[in-house]
Formats: structure tokens, sequence, C-alpha cells
């Protein structure tokens, strides 16, 4: 949490430094400001200098301060701020309210708007309400998570309705999140937030009704916050301040990972590790769909099939290859018949109700199933308890798939809307509350349930969680993937916009199902989807039952031999993008990123970026727009010098054209890097043989950073280190700073390679400690 706790107001009432309500329509807090406009109310008050939260209320009675989203530590940050005639100021913005119209403004030190609302800024119709913001020409809109459509969501409207999605396309909305968060990117790249704290089914039109208007409408509390910029990178980090930064993940979740539904006996989940063993495949993890349960039953194992999971696991895992099961969340409904999940379940009132008491049944993949009740912290616990004996057979993590819920055999694809759930979490008073409040964050609380789970079996391990639903904030317990795309060009290029999108809405490790999960890929387009998610946070080829084969030799030796190249590429940048990780975890940058997250300048140049993204602000990907075509197509490099990534040559051009070739994925490093890789290893339980790789592109404040850890554990030695490089008259050298953290490192030596028009190439000892070495002349 990087949020400074400046002061702690304690009641805000207590708080009113001036004026009541008949005599000043504007009162005065320590931390803000509220106003109350007929029975209409509003409070607005400052967590951070750039944070600001607004809370609006019909009836003049506000509702409880509660959210799944941001935990009670977070809404009670507050700072001082000075009072102003119509709002406050605090050291990074100013709040104007007009107190007739309940018109907001937020701007800068300067004056200028950062989000303004439009005349008649609020609308009740009796069952919810419209929040209506200026939406100026010219600027872009990024974030809702795993919406379909376009990179920029400018001239559309999107729901928030976690909703199970077979077979979506490039405009079906919604599909499977609700993060009801969005960026607003204006001139140079000026940019700020909105993040609306409402579980309920809510809409958010940006300019498509009205060209001018961003209107976001909902049932529930109006709580939202606006969060000043002015980069992304601002906005971004301060988003994860409030809903929280994914923990570090463990190093295997970003190698490569295999997945089917689904690999069905232990012969075949053993045959399939010894394929890729004997082609020299990389891969760190093999997914077990629902076929590995007795009947569909969450919790169980075929054993006719899968006769001695714990070998299996054990085997896997002398082969360097982890196992994630499926663990869903209907419990199948199996009274008196000695299913302990159900028992147990019913014994402790776990499951959720219909709105007439019965216990709520309805049919998912075991048939007729129950559904824990997860918004109560007992049933979370009990949940997490089934994972006991998974997690002693030695299960890496658990994949949580149709949490939407999912519920068959109805047009709502979901259970009834009236069903109950009982809160009993968090600083929420006790109470039940309907489905079609709950149903946003049902997905989350699972993942929740399951991340606590793994943490309280397996302390010393970082948990590994992967689901399909979600909500705002999700991202503390779980990776995610975009769920049933299909083999189609269309979806590889929905895939990179989704990941960049979740990216910026909070979960940095996304990915989607490489190759499409119905349908069948074409060889080219497997091979291209291939090259795309070896730079994607989450790899994981994943396809339905049924679909042609999709593993990454079945189109024969040449495809798979392109294949190979770009996985063993992604192993060994893995120093880079686990140190990508870390410091996502410490500040909420996120791993793949729009290129303008960086670089505003790329934004407005008139290239296709929406198969551009960069991996931290040093590698940038550059894929065709229309990846099925052969026309060649136009690359607009950002202001200040790049190299080409796979020749370390430097590119003297800021816009190229490229013909697309299907073994080349281009690829750029920018000037002024110090690209840290490994050598290959077959899985990330293999400990790399030879030196570090420090790959040097010579260029203004050029640096790198090296961190390492034993990549599983939650907390033990880690490895820290910042390098530059500096131009002496001599020739490169390469300054290390000291080293922090006793992690002890695998390589002895180091191997420089300053790129450039000349490769030098040097090996030099191991530098555990601050030193200069000078680079390129000595090895010229
Ligand atoms: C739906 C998921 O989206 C898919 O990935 C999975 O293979 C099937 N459920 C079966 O579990």
């Amino acid at each position: 949490m990087t949020l400074r706790r400046v002061l702690a107001v304690l009641a805000l009432g207590a708080a009113i430094i001036s004026g009541s309500a008949t005599a000043e329509p504007i009162h005065h807090l320590a931390n803000g400001i509220a106003a109350e406009a007929g029975s209409v109310k509003t409070r607005v008050t400052a967590l951070t200098p750039s944070i600001v939260r607004v809370r609006v209320t019909p009836d003049g009675k506000f509702g409880e301060d509660a959210s799944w989203a941001v935990p009670a530590s977070v809404r009670r940050e507050s700072v001082f701020v000075s009072a102003t005639p119509d709002g406050f100021r605090t050291s990074a913005v100013t709040v104007h309210l007009d107190p007739a119209t309940l018109q907001l403004t937020l701007a800068d030190l300067a004056g200028k708007t950062i989000i303004t609302d439009l005349p008649e800024p609020l609308r009740f119709d009796g069952h919810g309400f419209v929040l209506r913001k200026a939406l100026p020409i010219g600027e872009h809109i990024f974030g809702m998570g795993d919406k379909t459509g376009v990179l920029d969501r400018r001239g559309y409207t999107f729901t928030n309705w976690d909703t199970d999605a077979p077979g979506f396309t490039p405009s079906t909305d919604p599909i499977y999140k609700a993060i009801p968060f969005f960026i607003g990117v204006g001139d140079a790249g000026a940019s700020y937030g909105l993040f609306l704290d409402n579980s309920w089914r809510s809409t958010f039109d940006f300019g498509h009704r009205n060209a001018d208007a961003i209107e976001i409408s909902a049932q529930g509390p109006i709580d939202y916050y606006l969060i000043a910029g002015p980069t992304m990178a601002d906005v971004v980090r301060r988003y994860t301040d409030l809903t929280g930064k994914p923990p570090l993940a463990a190093l295997w979740s970003l190698g490569y990972q295999q997945s089917r539904w689904s690999y069905m006996s232990d012969a075949e989940v053993r045959s399939l590790a010894a394929r890729f063993r004997q082609e020299h495949f990389p891969i760190d993890v093999i997914w077990l769909d629902i076929d590995y349960q007795e009947k569909n039953r969450p919790f169980t194992v075929n054993r006719s099939t899968f006769p001695d999971m714990r070998k299996l696991v054990t085997d896997m895992g002398s082969e360097g290859i982890r196992l994630v099961p499926i663990t869903d969340l209907h419990v199948a409904y199996l009274p008196k018949q000695g299913y302990a999940p159900f028992d147990s379940g019913i014994a402790g009132n776990n499951f959720v109700h219909k709105a007439d008491g019965s216990l709520y049944v309805a049919p998912v993949w075991p048939g007729p199933s129950v559904f824990p009740d997860f918004t109560r912290a007992s049933t979370r616990t009990w949940w997490g308890s089934l994972y006991k004996d998974f997690i002693d057979d030695g299960f890496a993590g658990f994949w949580n798939d149709m949490n939407e819920p999912a519920v068959f055999d109805t047009p709502t694809k979901t259970m009834p809307l009236d069903n109950l759930h009982r809160i009993e979490t968090d600083d929420f008073a006790p109470r039940t509350a309907t489905h079609a409040e709950i149903h946003n964050v049902y997905g989350m609380q699972n993942t929740r349930a399951t991340f606590e789970g793994m943490k309280r079996w397996r302390p010393d391990q970082r948990p590994f969680v992967m689901t399909r639903a979600s909500f705002a904030g999700g991202q503390r317990y779980a990776v995610t993937w975009t769920g049933d795309n299909s083999s189609t060009w269309d979806h590889l290029r929905l895939s990179v916009e989704q990941l960049i999108n979740l990216s910026l809405s909070g979960f940095a490790y996304s990915g989607a199902d490489v190759g499409g999960f119905t349908g069948g890929p074409s060889p080219e387009l497997m091979t291209r989807w291939f090259e795309f998610a070896a730079f994607t946070p989450i790899f994981r080829d994943h396809s339905m039952k049924d679909a042609p084969r999709a593993e990454p030799w079945v189109d024969g030796p040449a495809q798979m031999a392109i294949r190979k190249r770009y996985v063993e590429e992604r192993y060994r940048l893995l120093p880079y993008i686990y140190a990508l990780a870390e410091q996502n975890s410490r500040t909420g940058d996120p791993i793949m990123r729009p290129v303008f997250y960086d670089y505003p300048d790329a934004l407005d140049r008139g290239c296709d970026l929406s198969m551009s993204f960069t991996l931290g602000s040093k590698v940038l990907v550059a894929g065709p727009p229309k990846p099925e075509s052969p026309e060649p197509f136009d690359i607009c490099l950002p202001t200040g010098g790049w190299y080409d990534y796979w020749s370390g040559q430097a590119v003297t051009q800021s816009k190229l054209t490229e013909t697309p070739k299907l073994d080349v994925l281009p690829v750029f490093v920018r000037a002024g890097t110090i690209l840290p890789r490994q050598p290959l290893v077959q899985s990330t339980m293999e400990t790399p043989n030879g030196p570090l790789e420090l790959d040097v592109y010579p260029g203004p404040d050029c640096s790198g950073e090296i961190y390492f850890d034993d990549g599983v554990r939650t907390s033990g030695p880690s490895l820290r280190q910042d390098i530059q490089c500096i131009e002496t008259p001599k020739g490169i050298a390469l300054r290390f700073g000291p080293r922090q953290g006793s992690y002890r490192p695998w390589w002895k030596q180091i191997e420089v390679t300053v790129h450039g028009s000349k490769t030098a190439r040097m090996t030099i000892p191991d530098q555990s400690r601050a030193a200069e070495i000078l680079i390129a002349a000595a090895a010229q």
C-alpha cells in the first residue's frame, strides 16, 4: 500500500468547519466538502492529494461505507484540504462544486479541467441513477477490463455484468468480468481515471448516445473515485493503490502452460509431458480440465483414469512440470451420498438460498448443483478447507472457472436475481443481499476463498488461482484469462486489445487461450498466436473438447520450430519479465502495457497500435494490425531511439514499413536499456546453466534492473541490483549499484553484449558489489 496516511478523519460530521445546511450550501470538511440540493446530498473527500471520492445519495441518507473493491484501511485514508469558496484544493488538484446543481469539476492546480460534469449531472428514475460527465473531443477511453470491441472504448456502450459467454464475438457485451473503471486520455496523454465502486449491473456509455457525454447508470450506491494523473501510469498506480496490487506471481506461472479440455488420463498426461521433453519444447505447467473428476464433481478424482494423483504430480514434478486442476464452485447436489463437499457445506449452512428461503439447486457440469455463499467469511474458510487434500497431493495452483456463476438451462445463464446471499464479512454490516447486488463480486469472492485456502494450507508458497469471472480488486486473488474465444484472426487481434485493457484495469496477469478455444486454428494462425502470446503475461494454450488438437507440434515440424523459437525466447527473457512482475507488485505498473503508457507521443501518430504493446517500458512488440494480411504495415516507434530485438541493430527511422513474415514478430528495444536474460531452460524448475546475460542497448539514461528470488516462496531472500551503462571516453562501461538482499543467484559470471552497429561481447565475473567495469573497449 503506497497511499500516504496523512490524517485520519474519524468522523466527518465532527470535521465540518464552516456553514450549516440551511445557511451555507457547501460545508467544508477537513478532508473535503459536503453539499445538498433538495434531498440529494453529496460528499466529496480527498483520500490522497490525487484521489477524490464522491458519494451521492438521492434521499438524504448515505448507505453504509463498505466495499468489495477498496479495503477499509484504504477508504479511511484522508488528507487535509484547503477550503476554496466553491470547493477545496489539495496539493495536486482543485475540486469545484456548484451547490445548486451539484455539478462537479476536478481541475489541476493551473485551473485546467481534468474531468467535469455535464449540466444536469445526475438523474434519478426511482430505480437507479445516471451520472453525466463531459467527453471532450479527442479524448480516448481505455480500461473496463476484458470488454470486447476495440482498444479505445470511445463511441461504445458497455454493461458490467459477469456473463458466461461461450462463442463470444468481438462485439459481444457483457462477457466474463465487471470492472467499472476507465481511464480518459486527452491532449498529450493527460489522463484521469474514474472507478465506480458499485457491484450492481452498471452501464457505461462513452459518447455512444451523445457524442460529448459519458453516461454511467446503475442501481445501488453512487460511490465513485476520481483519480488524477497527469500520466496514465499515475492513474493506474493510483487505481491499484485503491483496489490492490497483484501479489508477485510464482515464477513458474510465467512459463509456458499447456491445457486442453481435457487431458483424460494419467497416461495421457504422462505422454504429453514426455513429448514436450522429447521435442525440447520448454513447458512449466499442464492443466487438468473437468474430466479428471468423478462425474464432474468438484474435489473428486476419477480413480479409474487417474489412479494415483499424488504419484502423477510427483512424477511430473521430477520432469519440471507442475499440474493445475480445475475446481469449479458448483458443488454437486448429492444429499446423503457421502460426498464431503456437499455434506460439510450443508452442515455449515454454506450455500445460497432462493428468495423463499429454500436451498437453490440448479444444473451445471455435475448436474444439479448448489452454490457456495462466498460473501460469508465463514463460507470462504470452509471452501478453502476443501483444498487441503489437493494441496497435500502437490497441485501447484487451481483454476476457478464458471464463477459468474454460470448456470445451465436458464435464459439468464445465471441464478435468479432475487436469490439471497448473506453478507458477513469485512466491515459490512451483516445482512442479506439479493443476487442482483452480489452477482458481479461472486466470482471474485470465490477466488478470494481459494486464494486464502491455498495460503492456509501452504503458507510458505505463493498461491496461484486462475479465474474467469471477477470484479475490480479481484487482481489481489487471481490471475485471469479471457474465456471461450475462437480460433479466428479476429480473436487473435481481440485478445491483444483485451489483455492491454485488462492490464490497465489492475489485472497485470492475464492471457487468452492460445490458438483459440473453439474452432481449431489454421497452422498460420496458431503460429502467430504463439508469437504474440510469448510476450503476454500468461501464456497458456487451451482448446475445447472435440476441437482439433492444439498442442504445439500438431501442424508439423516447420510450424513447431517457429513456435518453439518464441517459447524459448520467452524463457530467455524471464529475468526481465520477472523483474517487471516484481515491479508490478510494488507499484501497480502493468507488465504488458499499451505503447502510450510510457510513450504518450505514440497515441496520435497515425499508426494503428491495436496489435502493438510493450513489456515493461523497454521492449516493444509491434505486431501487424491485420495479422492475417500479407500487406505491408507501418510501425511508428515512439521518439527516442530503438534497436531491433532480433538483430541488435539500431533502428534509424521512427516510422518503418514492414512486410509480414510468418516467422517474424517485430520487436524492438528502447535505446538506453540493459536487458537481463538467462540461458535457455526447459522449465523454471531447472537452474540455468551459464552466465547471467546482460544485453546493453546504448542510449540516454541507459539502465536496467535485476530482481531474483527463489520464485515460489512468500518470503525469503531476494536480490536486487540496479545497473547503469555509461559512455566513457574509453568506451561503454557498466556501473553496478550495490546489491540488495542475500539471495544467492545461480550465475558465477555475467556475459555482457553491447548492441549497435558493432556488437561487443565480454564475460565478466559476477558483480555482487558496486563496481564500474569498462566493456566495449575491452571487448574490441
Ligand atoms: C468453460 C471454460 O471457459 C473452458 O476453458 C473450460 O475448458 C470448460 N469450461 C470446461 O471446464
